[in-house]
């Protein structure tokens, strides 16, 4: 059972978790159900390329999920959702996500980062705020009614360079791509609404994630299924970039830990304490899989890696202090890189149907039956 409190009827939490079907909120969305099997989750998705209802599947059958097929951009959707589902609580993950994808196609990074995380900032404030009589806002209540979580990044930040201390929440912000730079929009605008409206929110910024039910256009799921396959492992420009490695589960902890003990108005970095080159990143996986799966014909995987032109503005190095949320409301990163690889390594070998009908596009089956083949 969860201690932040419905503030509208007992002692259960109604949430809405916006991109539910996406890597993370998926994730996420199976995580709550597990712990805190009382909780209502209303999911609400666009399903784009990166929603998949299979990664759903934990959480079908649970009476207390509901799957919502709606745009984030749909402002009066969500204030019947926060309406009819009485919903206390929103954990926003729906967003563009994909930095390639931002270099090529920005557009639907500023539909739907700002945009769409606007149209969710207002629905919250007319829903919560406008429109409730005072009887229905308890005013002593040492936990504030209603959250808005906001789950953000660490590329807000920008890039840092080899000397330089890790990211704090004090760090000025730099956005270096079309998505960092949509993203800290969104963050701004959820802090102004907190600062201008006195809506309850809390944001994190978090690093790298890997983990079961992430797309494999992302580098780690990527490099496992092209392994399986005997395909070539490209890695941008000297291979040299440095990320700072989380489990998603771990990341969902620390939600977790800032929707039940975060303060009002905070931000809060969330990190693995895991920096790793991409070389290094990909040695583990390779010695990993040479472990798990040998291959027949090469001594190790590892001589699938080739290097490719980098990536425009590729960000040299990200790492995340993480100590205000460790400090304030006791986060630790459970996995180490070690022991999270193993188990993502293990997901993708016996969840082999989950990616290859993201690989062949039969994911996408429940979006043909719905609507036809008109979808995008
Ligand atoms: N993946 C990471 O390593 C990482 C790290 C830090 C923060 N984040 C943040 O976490 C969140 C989730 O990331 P992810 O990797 O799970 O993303 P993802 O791309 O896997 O999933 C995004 C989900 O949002 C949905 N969506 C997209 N546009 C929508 C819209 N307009 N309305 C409703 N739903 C929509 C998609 O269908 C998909 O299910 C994002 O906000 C991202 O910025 C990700």
């Amino acid at each position: 059972m969860t201690t932040h409190h419905s503030p509208l009827t007992s002692n259960t939490s109604h949430l809405l978790v916006t991109g539910g079907a996406g890597f993370i909120g998926a994730n996420f969305v199976n995580y709550w159900l597990n712990n805190y099997p009382d909780d209502r989750v209303v999911v609400l998705d666009a399903l784009t390329y990166a929603g998949n209802l299979a990664s759903l599947e934990p959480a079908k059958n649970n009476p207390n999920f509901h799957f919502v097929h709606g745009d984030i951009c749909n402002q009066e959707l969500a204030e019947r959702l926060l309406r009819d589902e009485s919903i206390d609580t929103i954990v926003h993950f729906a967003a563009e996500s994909h930095v390639d994808r931002s270099i090529h196609g920005p557009d639907t990074f500023i539909q739907t980062n700002i945009v769409g995380t606007h149209s969710l900032l207002k629905a919250a404030k007319s829903v919560w705020l406008d429109s409730h009589s005072s009887l229905l806002r308890p005013q002593s209540s040492v936990l504030k009614p209603y959250r808005f979580h906001h789950v953000s990044t660490d590329e807000v930040y920008g890039s840092l360079g080899p000397e330089d201390p890790p990211f704090t929440e004090h760090t000025p912000y730099a956005p270096n791509s079309p998505y960092s730079a949509s993203k800290a929009a969104s963050d701004h605008l959820v802090r102004a609404y907190h600062h201008t409206h006195d809506l309850n929110i809390t944001t994190s910024n978090c690093s790298n994630n890997y983990g079961p039910y992430q797309f494999p256009e992302k580098l780690i799921p990527l490099f496992i299924i092209n392994i399986l396959e005997g395909k070539p492992l490209p890695v941008y420009g000297d291979g040299l970039n440095i990320r700072d490695w989380l489990y998603v589960e771990d990341h969902c902890k620390g939600i977790d830990l800032i929707l039940q003990k975060g303060r009002p108005g905070e931000v809060y970095n969330i990190g693995g304490n895991c920096e790793k080159t991409n070389l290094e990143m990909v040695e583990t996986l390779c010695k990993n899989m040479d472990e798990r799966k040998p291959s027949s014909s090469l001594t190790s995987y590892s001589s699938l890696l080739t290097f490719v032109k980098d990536r425009p503005g590729h960000d040299r190095r990200y790492a995340i202090d993480s100590s205000k949320i460790k400090k304030e409301l006791g986060f630790e990163p459970y996995e180490s890189f070690e022991t999270g690889i193993r188990k993502t390594i293990d997901w993708y070998l016996q969840n082999e149907s989950w990616w290859r009908a993201v690989m062949d596009g039969s994911y996408r089956e429940w979006l043909d039956r719905q609507y036809g083949q008109k979808h995008n």
